[in-house]
């Protein structure tokens, strides 16, 4: 079957925090459904309505839209306390939760064991027990969402996955003394709470899409921190990349259309892990006060560096990215000039360890600053020139398109630029 270009994959192109969050509520009114696939509340994504700011972790940025049906996929871990947490902050935004989202019977649970054994790991993460609950999910003893609504299914595989975590905490010399008998309980009447929510999500996608409706694909984290293509050990542990869209909703990849990357003008990363790039002296700083770069999840200071294009031609290879969105423009505004990682010295491929990427050496170019205000600009001819010869520079150097560039946090602080390929793939059909 010919590939539809209603549909379309948005994912970040490096370490998360791009700003997927803003793009994919700005697109939201372009299409008709816009589902997750992977990561859970370890995902943070803002979105700024004139005064009002929302911080979504696990309900698709979408659901801002009266009408749009917003799905949360069977790739993603689901901690139902920080979900209903969630849906109930959108009911009090006057959103329509009941109406407007649906949750895969497929999808796996996150259990407050799961923060515990997440002490073992320490490469940084965002303590949310995401590492664990996918490790059940690989090694066939996760509980899902069709068996959590299944109260003797659930309580049978409860008893004996507890009397697994009991074995390992007293191997690994963790003291928990979690209450199980109350912590299902506690499930048991989750479980009442997300049941209207829940259905087969793939049923429901393919019908969309048969029925000729658009569906927005929206990423957690980043391509590197993708499992299996980020920089290893130092990843979450889904599949960020733009394959796990598939697996993760369970859509056919001939039913995507386009795939569009998300990066920032500059690069930023939380937790621990190589970064080429990261600009450890005052520059750094500068960009972590003017972008407000700390984590919207656990408000950790954020890692800021330079633009790397290798690690950008890494990131449009395993994706196959269309076309980018560049964010964040306007947080350079200020400086007098700005390197660009054009290369690693003597390296061509991406490392694959984590060592191989500490020792790389960046081969900068240094482009001149423009030194003026780009923030708040839509209009792509009022921006200053040496901030469209910037974009041009990255175009060039990447071999891709920067269709879309954001200038600020709000829906209308952004510029598409007209006959790109974003225009068309973001553009209704018919
Ligand atoms: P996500 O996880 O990719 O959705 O990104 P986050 O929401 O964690 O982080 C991006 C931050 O940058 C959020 O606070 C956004 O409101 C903000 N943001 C997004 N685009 C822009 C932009 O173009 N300029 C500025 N100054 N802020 C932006
Ligand atoms: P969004 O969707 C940035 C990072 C953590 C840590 C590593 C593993 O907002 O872009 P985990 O808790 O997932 O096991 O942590 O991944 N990390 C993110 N960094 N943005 C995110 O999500 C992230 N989700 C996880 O900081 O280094
Ligand atoms: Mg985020």
């Amino acid at each position: 079957m010919k590939s539809l270009p209603n549909n379309i994959i948005i994912l970040g192109a490096q370490w998360g925090d791009e700003g997927k969050g803003k793009i994919v509520d700005l697109l939201s009114r372009e299409f008709d459904v816009v589902a997750r696939y992977q990561g859970g509340h370890n995902a943070g994504h803002t979105i700024r309505i004139g005064d009002r700011k929302f911080v979504l972790k696990l309900i698709p940025s979408g659901i801002l839209h009266p009408g749009k049906r917003a799905v949360i996929g069977n790739g993603l871990v689901i901690d139902p306390a920080a979900l209903l947490m969630e849906t109930a902050q959108m009911e009090a935004a006057g959103v329509d939760v009941l109406g407007q989202l649906r949750i895969s019977n497929r999808a796996h649970i996150l259990f407050p064991w799961h923060r515990t054994m997440e002490k073992r790991i320490s490469i940084g993460t965002t303590s949310r027990g995401i590492g664990p609950c996918y490790e059940d999910k690989a090694g066939r003893r996760g509980i899902r969402v069709c068996e959590l609504l299944e109260r003797d299914t659930f309580h049978a595989a409860f008893d004996v996955l507890t009397h697994e975590k009991r074995v390992i905490e007293q191997a690994f010399g963790i003291h928990d003394n979690s209450d199980y008998a109350a912590i299902r309980a506690q499930y048991d009447e989750y479980a009442e709470r997300i049941r209207p929510m829940v259905c087969d999500t793939s049923a429901l996608l393919n019908s969309a899409i048969a029925r000729g409706e658009r569906v927005l694909f929206e990423g957690a984290q980043g391509t590197m921190l993708d499992l299996d293509h980020g920089t290893y050990p130092f990843v979450t542990s889904s599949s960020a990349t733009a394959g796990g869209a598939m697996t993760g909703t369970g859509v056919a990849p001939t039913r995507i259309g386009g795939i569009v990357g998300i990066s920032k003008a500059y690069i930023t990363r939380v937790g621990g892990g190589p970064f080429p790039t990261e600009s450890l002296d005052s520059k750094g700083d500068h960009i972590r006060e003017r972008g407000a770069e700390f984590g919207s999840v656990t408000g950790r200071p954020r890692r800021c560096g330079w633009f790397d294009v290798p690690l950008m031609k890494y990131t449009a290879m395993v994706n196959g990215f269309d076309t980018l969105v560049m964010t964040k423009l306007d947080v350079l505004d200020e400086l007098v000039e700005i390197p660009v990682c054009v290369g690693y010295k003597g390296v061509t491929d991406m490392p694959a360890t984590a060592a191989g990427l500490y020792q790389v050496e960046p081969i900068y170019e240094t482009l001149p600053g423009w030194q003026s205000k780009t923030a708040g600009t839509s209009d792509y001819d009022r921006l200053p020139a040496r901030a469209k010869e910037y974009v041009a520079f990255l175009e060039q150097a990447t071999g891709i398109e920067v269709g879309c560039i954001s200038t600020g946090p709000e829906r209308t602080e952004t510029i598409i630029r007209q006959g790109s390929r974003f225009a068309a793939l973001t553009q209704k059909v018919g």
